[in-house]
């Protein structure tokens, strides 16, 4: 059986077993999908979002591409985050970064990959507004887990700043923005700020939540899921002087 010919193979055995659970689960998603949750994630394919959180097929809607980044000339990533707040009002978009993300590392190393380079100046940039902070650590390891974790952050007031994403709570539309980062070495899920469920200054809240990060004690982000978001302050919160980030 070659490469291909194995995902056809694997295909029928997967569709056969849904239909062994859930003999309507097909038909019943070919009506209509019905996500809450947009995902924007990486293409890394180390961190596939529906099995990560465990949610089956037409329960997320995915946005990936390298190093998880929203950028406001991406007409595509842009499509899929007004179709998904829009068309299909999912309540949750979570930006979603992992650590060892090749595209980060790439930056750091001041490696040439190719055209993806373009790309990457994105995170780039970033390492260079955040040159104060990161410069400090010693660690490369350490200094990689937070240039990731502040790209998630970054890319999440991207979204906050988006047109349709402000129009949609000004009209009263239920929509959390969340930011995240999985661990590729534990198989967990963190939260790395307070959930934003309203429009906030953006300068402000980019203080609250690097301020939060970096005054964590050290190391990755250690806890899982929604307990972490108890290190964060509350977005627009910031108080004035924090002249980087
Ligand atoms: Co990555």
């Amino acid at each position: 059986m070659d490469d291909i010919d194995f995902l056809f193979s694997n295909n029928r055995a997967w569709a056969r077993r849904m239909c062994d659970d859930d003999p309507a689960f097909f038909s019943r998603l070919a009506e209509q999908q019905a996500p809450r949750y947009l995902w924007i994630g990486c293409s890394d394919s180390r961190v596939p979002a529906n099995q990560i959180i465990g949610l089956a097929p037409g329960e997320i809607f995915v946005h990936r591409n390298v190093a998880n980044l929203v950028v406001f000339t991406d007409l595509n990533c842009l499509s899929v985050i007004q179709y998904a707040v829009d068309v299909l009002e999912v309540e949750h978009v979570m930006v979603v970064g992992h650590y060892g993300c090749g595209g980060v590392q790439a930056v750091l190393e001041r490696r040439k990959l190719g055209l993806v380079d373009s790309w990457l100046h994105h995170v780039e940039d970033l390492m260079h507004m955040h040159a104060r902070r990161l410069d400090a650590i010693a660690d490369p390891h350490e200094r990689a887990d937070r240039l990731c974790e502040i790209n998630v952050l970054e890319q999440v007031g991207h979204v906050g700043r988006l047109p349709m994403v402000e129009d949609a709570w000004n009209r009263g539309q239920k929509l959390t923005l969340h930011g995240m980062i999985y661990g590729i070495h534990d198989g967990l899920l963190r939260e790395l700020c307070p959930g934003i469920t309203a429009p906030v200054e953006p300068a402000a809240w980019r203080r609250t939540a690097l301020r939060a990060l970096f005054d964590r004690p050290g190391g990755r982000a250690a806890r899982p899921s929604r307990q972490g978001a108890d290190d964060c302050e509350r977005p627009g919160g910031a108080a004035a002087g924090d002249g980087e980030g």
